[in-house]
């Protein structure tokens, strides 16, 4: 986190103030590589044919999100203490002294553990207060007399479901159709806490597929279904069963995941999270047990990654059936359904969502790139795969004078246009330099030196050194073929020089 927040991956949000936690701002290069992590989501999750994207609202009426459940049941189990008055998640502090779920479990149920348990308040040891549920969603109100009653989102599925009818028409008017969206959601979580594992502003990568009940099927499922993931199954009975590899035919067979819809975003998420760099062996699919699935949904899988923090969730892929647009049909007393012509009839679609936290996801990305100092280097440094580095390259002069730095200005040039996305950086020595690279991760630094300007006239051209990040080895290339090397080694992802 240090080097994070030191690098400008990172800034606590309004950090002068000593704000109350839980807000986080993106500095210059965490910004680069939080957006390569959404377009690699999107070139996943919204290349394929009828994978279309909107941009809803984040602020919804209070209407939206009583039929959506959310003011009455987006809610935690709180606990306040009765001398400091510290407000703490009674789910949490179970979990943390029994080192079991308490996932799910009802007010009473909690009360009667923190008895038996015998927790005090964390913070001061005192009694804790009876545990009640608090609302995750931020209030507030739209009109300058503040009468009409508002949240900020805390999902940002539900523009999609509102959007859902008048998307589907404008593009064919037939089901299978995915709606994806990339934005903020806001949670005033009760105690935000690991950084940007829960904070109270986040932004999620969401999918809602919509397709006709009676065709549990999905294009391409076919070609992938041998394909396999770790998967945590439910326990069997009393007995629980360890993280197996199956493939995911294997697991819509053994009714693991409830059809192929599913699986089949299961295979996206896995293939995201391999582009990303994240080892296969941190992560599995945990398949949520029956007593733990909400009332309408038909099957959960969340994706969960081990970190320092232990495992956390940073995906939930739910089978939502047709409860959403059910719900905003009722309350908003407007049709909903459409017309499915194979079967002559009006149907509620039904809804697999796969529901990714962009920040969790980017904070797994940065411990899994991070390299100490010490091995190698003596610095510390971030392995991440070229595709997704904040920069291809930085392009710097040996020298700040001599004509080098024109040189190396014009390179810059050069490669912008061609679409390569580099930095320019002169001061300082190479050593240095080359250091500073590392630790924002690039994988390629290019030094114009006196070689360059001496035999700028030789036959084939001037060339340049490149340095590869993971080796420090280094090679020279004529600067005519700079672009099309520097596109073709990110995308093979080359970070050594043999
Ligand atoms: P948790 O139980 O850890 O609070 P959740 O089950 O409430 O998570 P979901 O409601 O399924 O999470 O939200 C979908 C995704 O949104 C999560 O997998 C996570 O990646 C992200 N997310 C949810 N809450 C937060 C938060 N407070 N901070 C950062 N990301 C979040
Ligand atoms: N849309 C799923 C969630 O945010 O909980």
């Amino acid at each position: 986190m240090e080097l994070a927040v030191s690098r400008g991956f990172l800034l606590p949000s309004a950090e002068i103030y000593n704000p109350s936690g839980g807000f986080y701002d993106y500095g210059p290069v965490g910004s680069v590589l939080k957006r390569r992590i959404q377009d690699e989501w999107r070139r996943l999750f919204l290349t394929e044919p009828g994978f279309l994207e909107i941009e809803s609202c984040t602020v919804l009426p209070q209407a939206v999100l009583v039929a959506s459940g959310h003011v009455e049941h987006f809610a935690d189990p709180v606990t306040e203490c009765t001398k400091c008055k510290q407000r703490f998640r009674a789910d949490h502090l179970l979990e943390q002294k029994t080192m079991a779920s308490w996932a799910g479990k009802q007010p009473v149920e909690l009360n009667a553990g923190i008895v038996t348990e015998g927790i005090k308040c964390p913070a001061c040891k005192s009694d804790l207060g009876v545990v009640g549920w608090a609302n995750l969603m931020f209030p507030t109100s739209i009109g300058a007399g503040g009468d009409s009653p508002a949240y900020l989102r805390p999902e940002t599925a539900q523009g999609i479901f509102l959007d859902f009818k008048r998307v589907f028409i404008a593009n064919g008017a037939k089901l299978p159709i995915a709606i994806g969206q990339v934005g903020r959601s806001y949670r005033n979580e009760v105690s935000p806490r690991q950084g940007l594992i829960r904070s109270r502003e986040f932004s999620q990568m969401e999918l809602e597929y919509f397709f006709n009940p009676s065709v549990q099927k999905i294009d391409g499922f076919d070609k992938i279904a041998g394909e396999k993931v770790r998967i945590l199954p439910p326990a069997d009975g009393d007995m629980k069963l360890a993280v197996t590899d199956a493939s995911l035919r294997e697991a819509v067979d053994k009714n693991w995941f409830p059809n192929e819809i599913l699986a089949y975003m299961v295979y996206l998420e896995d293939k995201l999270y391999r582009s990303l760099g994240i080892a296969h062996d941190k992560y599995r699919f945990r398949v949520m047990p029956h007593d733990e699935l909400p009332h309408y949904s038909k099957g959960n899988v969340d994706l969960e990654v081990e970190t320092s923090y232990g495992f956390i969730e940073t995906s939930g892929i739910a089978y939502r059936t047709d409860f959403d647009l059910s719900q905003h049909a009722k309350f908003s007393k407007q049709d909903l359904t459409v017309f499915v012509e194979e079967e002559k009839k009006r149907l509620i679609p039904h809804v697999v969502e796969p529901s990714m936290g962009v920040d969790r996801t980017f904070w797994c990305v940065l411990e899994s790139a991070y390299r100490p100092a010490g091995a190698g280097k003596e610095w510390e440094w971030f392995a991440f795969p070229p595709s997704i580095a904040p920069y291809a390259a930085g392009i710097f002069p040996l020298m700040r004078k001599d004509g080098l730095d024109d040189i190396a200005q014009k390179i810059v040039g050069e490669l912008r246009s061609a679409g390569v996305d580099v930095y320019y950086a002169q001061s300082g020595s190479i050593g240095k330099r080359y250091a500073r690279a590392d630790e924002i991760g690039v994988p390629y630094c290019i030094t114009v030196d006196y070689e360059t300007k001496e035999k700028a006239n030789e036959a084939g051209g001037p060339t340049v050194t490149i340095r590869y990040r993971d080796d420090g080895q280094q090679e020279r290339l004529k600067i005519s073929e700079l672009a099309e090397k520097l596109l073709q080694f990110v995308k093979a992802g080359k970070v050594r020089k043999d």
